[in-house]
């Protein structure tokens, strides 16, 4: 079992864990995983290939050869900037079906397990604390209600130009959800292991202060 630490926080979509992870990871100067953004993007490099999203075989090859790299904040698949492109709804949809398919997952395995690297890892997705990181150190379920995720995601959309309905929007939010909690394999739900993290009432910074104070506390009764 490796030695270098692991924060695992999951939760559903658009909970806010992706803000509170990565600024944990900054905070800590430990590296950072979205493992969300590998399923976005093996469903869009499917997309571009005209693999449909149900042909698990080829999906699965496709994940497990992902021309994948983060660099600076951008996400580059094939050489392509595709930051934007893999946030659209379309592609959240899409994301959600490639997750279901357990040869995908296991597709991704190793690649997410390279990423714990010295001093430490914050990853964050749904999995994280159940299949891909069962020993982290600390593990969180970070939540909040549809209807505040829903309005997040609204703001974040129209930040960025982009149009938005709350309605549509809570409702692909509570489909998506419900298929990746029904799911059969590594569905999201919080682990009897995982601290509960609800947000709806607090601010980002007070998230990040949450998972802090518990990660200090293990990490200093382990040290
Ligand atoms: O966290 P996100 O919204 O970017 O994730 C995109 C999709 O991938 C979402 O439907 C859930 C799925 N996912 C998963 O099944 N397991 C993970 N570890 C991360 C994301």
């Amino acid at each position: 079992m490796s030695q270098i630490p692991v924060i695992a926080i999951d939760g559903p979509s658009a909970s806010g864990k992706g803000t509170v992870a990565a600024l944990v990871a900054q905070r800590l100067g430990y590296h950072y995983l979205d493992s969300g953004s590998l399923y976005r993007l093996t469903a869009l490099a499917a997309a571009r290939s005209g693999v449909p999203c149900d042909d698990e075989a080829a999906v699965a090859g496709l994940a497990f050869a992902l021309p994948a790299e983060f660099a600076g904040g951008r996400t580059i698949l094939d050489g392509e900037d595709v930051t934007d492109a893999i946030r659209s709804e379309a592609c959240s949809a899409d994301a959600s079906r490639v997750a279901a398919l357990p040869t995908v997952r296991r597709a991704l395995l190793e690649r997410q397990r390279a990423y714990r690297q010295a001093p430490g890892l914050v990853a964050e997705g749904r999995d994280m604390g159940s299949v891909v990181f069962p020993d982290a150190l600390l593990k969180v379920f970070l939540t909040a209600s549809a209807e505040a995720r829903a309005e997040r995601r609204v703001k974040q959309l129209i930040e960025k130009g982009m149009s938005a309905n709350i309605h549509t929007l809570l409702r692909d939010l509570q489909e998506r959800d419900a298929r990746d909690a029904a799911r059969s394999v590594a569905p999201l739900q919080k682990g009897a292991d995982a601290e509960l993290l609800e947000t709806t009432q607090l601010t980002i910074e007070q998230a990040v202060q949450k998972v802090l104070v518990w990660y200090r506390s293990r990490f200093h009764s382990l040290h």
